[in-house]
């Protein structure tokens, strides 16, 4: 999967759903890349929501951090774009989140380069036209795993494997 075309808002949250659908067992680092409004926060957000989490969800740009317990185990939502040296990040009890959590989801991971546990999956996010465009870049077996189940929902088969769905406006471009 090179590149998903993402041409309206729906599309970043049905993506996020299908990564909280096919969410593999373990420990597993998110790393959420892209410029200002890519819509890192859109698919943190959906991912969240279809595990379980109500209410709103606040982006963390301010608290550079939220937990959520889900009871399949809690979920993290960092946003580093307001740290200006990883040093700062051991203010954060990353050990202690490293214990707890099920799953990170790390806006701005470049902010943390060196402190933060390394990814199983990269999302790279970039506005393309009046949309936007996303690619998944897998960097471990769990998160290979991932991206190979999140392929098959992309093949025409809906969350439930219920078959086609032609009203969803996004396309897998090989
Ligand atoms: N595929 C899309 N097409 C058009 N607009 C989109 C799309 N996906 C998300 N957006 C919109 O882009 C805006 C910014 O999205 P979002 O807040 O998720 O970006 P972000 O990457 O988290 O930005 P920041 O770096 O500021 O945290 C939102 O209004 C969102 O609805
Ligand atoms: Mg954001």
């Amino acid at each position: 999967m090179s590149e998903i075309s993402l041409l309206e808002s729906q599309d970043t949250e049905r993506l996020g759903a299908r990564l909280a659908e096919c969410l593999p067992e373990g420990r597993l680092q998110l790393h959420l890349e892209g410029d200002l409004g890519a819509g890192k926060t859109t698919v943190a957000r959906a991912l969240l929501r279809a595990r379980g989490v109500q209410g709103g969800v606040r982006s963390p740009t301010y608290t550079l951090i939220e937990r959520y317990d889900t009871g399949a185990g809690e979920i993290a939502h960092l946003d580093l774009y307001r740290i200006a040296d990883p040093e700062e990040l051991h203010y954060l009890a990353l050990d202690e989140l490293a214990e707890r959590a099920r799953l990170w989801l790390v806006e701005w991971p470049q902010r943390g380069a060196g402190v933060l546990p390394s990814p199983d999956l990269v999302l790279h996010l970039r506005v393309a036209g009046g949309g936007r465009a996303a690619r998944l870049d897998s960097r471990s077996a769990a998160g290979r795993a991932w991206v190979d189940a999140l392929r098959k929902g992309f093949d025409g088969a809906d969350a439930a494997g219920r078959g086609p769905v032609p009203k969803y406006s996004s396309q897998v471009i090989e």
